[in-house]
């Protein structure tokens, strides 16, 4: 969401920022990231950066993700450079898809209209948690040209399901998603530190 001012819109060259465009705060994540770290109250700091357990799966998550690198190719024409490709019969600009974060609203009212518009103007791929407020209408709403996708936790019957995907497709997501790894709510040590406990 707040990465979207980094960038000239139309060729996302930093040469060609347009001057308003500059941001005067943040020039890196690290500096976003701090911010965040001052402004947010430890509950929903605890939230954003959190994990299940002891946190020993996220560490290994971001080791792996630190594990790949980009290959140098030298001595190769990069006078034209397209990371574009498509995804879900679209194109997108980015090979990136902006991943379901629910309860957005905590951090700011309207974050997941924000993320929506800012997928769109980046022309990336957007889904939207089922765990957001506002709800599916008003983000397709926001921005019915963007690639949108629906996520849906399940806690209800059949039927219950059946009228999601029914909303879903009505406002136009390209495509639904089910996340199938919360049966029961994650025993999460950060919370329980603190006795906060569901
Ligand atoms: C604060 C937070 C909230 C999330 N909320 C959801 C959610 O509502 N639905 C969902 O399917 N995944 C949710 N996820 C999982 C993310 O969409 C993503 O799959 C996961 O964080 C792994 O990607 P990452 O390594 O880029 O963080 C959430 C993750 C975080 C950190």
């Amino acid at each position: 969401m707040g990465l979207h001012f980094w960038y000239d819109k139309t060729s996302m060259n930093q040469k060609n920022l347009a001057p308003h465009a500059v941001p005067k705060e943040f020039m890196t994540l690290h500096e976003l990231v701090k911010k965040a770290r001052q402004k947010l109250n430890h509950d929903n700091w605890d939230y954003i950066v959190g994990a299940t357990e002891t946190e020993t799966t996220l560490k290994r998550n971001r080791q792996a993700l630190d594990a790949w690198a980009f290959r140098p190719r030298v001595l190769q024409d990069v006078s034209h450079c397209d990371p574009s490709t498509s995804f879900l019969n679209r194109k997108i600009k980015l090979p990136l898809l902006l991943a379901p974060v629910g309860s957005l609203e905590l951090f700011v009212a309207d974050a997941a209209v924000a993320s929506v518009k800012s997928a769109n103007e980046f022309s990336i791929a957007h889904m939207l948690s089922s765990v957001c407020q506002p709800g599916m209408e008003v983000v397709a709403q926001a921005s019915p040209d963007a690639l949108r996708i629906f996520q849906l936790y399940v806690h209800g019957d059949s039927a219950w399901i059946d009228e999601m995907i029914d909303r879903a497709i009505a406002c136009g997501n390209a495509a639904f998603c089910i996340t199938v790894d919360s049966a029961v709510y994650s025993r999460r040590e950060r919370d329980i530190a603190k006795r906060n406990l569901r």
